[in-house]
């Protein structure tokens, strides 16, 4: 970071393994860390991971899972993005971008054609900068107890590949949202 001259050229690798307690490294704990816990929701857990370590610390983070569902009559698998975490020190840096787009690069490899995530609403603009769309569809998530909601966060997608094109019609994930 500009702070360090140690740290001038972040770059993002594939992380082993992304620990609670490595989150709270990066957030610094708290009940609410990504500030959805007001929506109620359970979420699942990322499968691979990426990160950004400043020496012995990890200071970014982008998890990545595999979901199946539909859009309109289409059946579709997407690569869920989740847990983009930036520590409070260092952002406004480009570490979120910087760790999003490693994180992109390995869900190319995947299969799935797009990209999807959840995020507040004041992190459309930052998500729009980034190459996202919001995807102006209901999205029905699962949760405990086979219910189904509507999800009440906005819907952020890209395309993974080209001339990936999103289909219309509402869209629904066959598990809980990541
Ligand atoms: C959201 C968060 C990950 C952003 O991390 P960050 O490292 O500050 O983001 P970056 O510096 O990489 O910014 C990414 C891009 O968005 C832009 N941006 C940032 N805020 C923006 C805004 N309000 N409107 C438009 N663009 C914005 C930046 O300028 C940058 O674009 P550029 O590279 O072209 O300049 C960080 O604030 C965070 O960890 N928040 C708490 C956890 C959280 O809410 N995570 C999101 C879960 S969906």
């Amino acid at each position: 970071m500009p702070q360090n001259p140690s740290f001038a050229a972040p770059t993002a690798v594939r992380l082993l393994r992304y620990t609670r307690a490595e989150q709270d490294e990066i957030l610094g704990g708290g009940d609410d860390p990504f500030g959805v816990a007001a929506t109620g929701l359970s979420w699942l857990p990322k499968e691979d991971h990426f990160g950004v370590r400043h020496g012995d610390r990890l200071v970014a983070h982008a998890g990545l899972l595999r979901l199946s569902g539909a859009a309109g009559d289409t059946g579709t698998e997407v690569v869920g993005v989740g847990g983009v975490a930036v520590a409070p020190d260092v952002r406004g840096q480009g570490l979120a971008r910087l760790v999003i787009a490693a994180a992109l690069e390995h869900a190319r490899t995947m299969g799935p054609r797009h990209a999807l995530l959840f995020c507040r609403p004041p992190l459309v603009p930052l998500y729009q900068r980034l190459g996202w769309c919001p995807l102006n569809e209901a999205v029905l998530v699962e949760q405990p107890d086979s219910r189904l909601v509507t999800m009440p966060l906005p819907t952020m997608v890209t395309p993974l590949h080209d001339n990936a094109h999103w289909p219309s019609g509402p869209v629904r994930l066959f598990s809980l949202p990541m």
